[in-house]
């Protein structure tokens, strides 16, 4: 007889999720992420008992269709790529078209959808990766996702979660790299519903660390800006040497580098970059670093 057998598709999601989906603040990469491929301008993270119970993503991005928005929950359904020439200028965060029937598959799932312009949204509720309910749903144009009671079907994944308020702060500080990610769309932090952050839209990186951290901070940090001849730029802002938080290491560095940097000059700049990097990280924990 034989002993190979192909698993079903929500256990195969599920097995998937391990690797997608580690902890609540995972789920808020994944969801924020894709809100920000979607062109979002304002995205809101709402979490309660530290996104144990609840997360929700909301955004004013593009929306779905619903043909779409049930494709986005097939494992390897992606609009980022459609060809391997495409994974070669990828500009987006992701492409694997994994991460939503991954979430899906390990919690009560909740996505309402609508496209700008259109007469009506679509709402799908999905438990444990299986579809319930599909229908009508009059939200504002965008996206907005709803996980709650994550890995409720998988005990030995929820085991593993740490404390409500260690919890929290790990999706705090991945909400913070978002925010410090893009200063050019307005963030929103609603804990237990309460505002814990709230982020307008600015048009630097400079403006977003003050209102995330006090415009005191600015005087401890060091602007930096670069470019070397094939047009790789370096830009952002490290604390002067022997400054540093009480709070967790801020370190922060976003490597974009486009098709244009050709061979492609990862080994080549971000060896010395991660060295510099890593020559101030002896002395400072504060760097918010852009490389394009
Ligand atoms: N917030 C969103 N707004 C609009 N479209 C979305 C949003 N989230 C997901 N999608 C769509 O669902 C697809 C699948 O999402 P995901 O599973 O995260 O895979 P990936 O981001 O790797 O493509 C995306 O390619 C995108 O087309
Ligand atoms: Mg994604």
């Amino acid at each position: 007889m034989s002993r190979i057998k192909l698993l079903p598709e929500t256990l195969a999601s599920q097995v998937a999720a391990g690797e997608v989906v580690e902890r609540p603040a995972s789920v808020v990469k994944e969801l924020v992420e894709n809100s920000i491929d979607a062109g979002a301008r304002a995205i809101e993270v709402g979490i309660q008992r530290g996104g144990m119970s609840r997360i929700r993503v909301v955004d004013d991005g593009c929306g779905m269709d619903r043909d779409d928005a049930l494709l986005s929950l097939e494992r390897h359904a992606t609009s980022k790529i459609a060809s391997a020439a495409d994974l070669a200028a990828i500009s987006t965060l992701g492409f694997r078209g994994e991460a939503l029937p991954s979430i899906a598959s390990v919690s009560r799932f909740r996505l309402s959808t609508r496209e700008p312009g259109a007469v009506a949204g679509t709402e799908i509720l999905v438990n444990g990766g299986r579809i319930e309910t599909v229908r009508d749903g009059g939200e504002a144009p965008g996206t907005q996702i709803e996980v709650r009671s994550l890995f409720y079907n998988v005990p030995a994944r929820r085991k593993f979660l740490r404390s409500e308020t260690t919890e929290a702060r790990n999706i705090e500080h991945q909400f913070f790299l978002q925010a410090l990610a893009h200063p050019e769309i307005g963030f929103t932090l609603v804990r237990e519903d309460n505002i814990a952050s709230q982020l307008p839209i600015t048009t630097s990186l400079r403006d977003r660390i003050r209102d995330l951290y006090g415009a005191k901070l600015l005087d401890d940090l060091l602007e930096i800006s670069l470019r070397d001849r094939r047009g790789v730029q370096v830009q952002g802002w490290i604390g002067r040497a022997g400054v540093s938080r009480q709070t967790r290491a801020q370190q922060f560095v976003d490597a974009r580098l486009t098709a244009e940097s050709s061979p492609p000059p990862c080994a080549k700049v971000i060896t010395p970059l991660s060295c510099a990097v890593n020559f101030r990280l002896r002395f400072c924990s504060l760097i918010w670093i852009h490389v394009k």
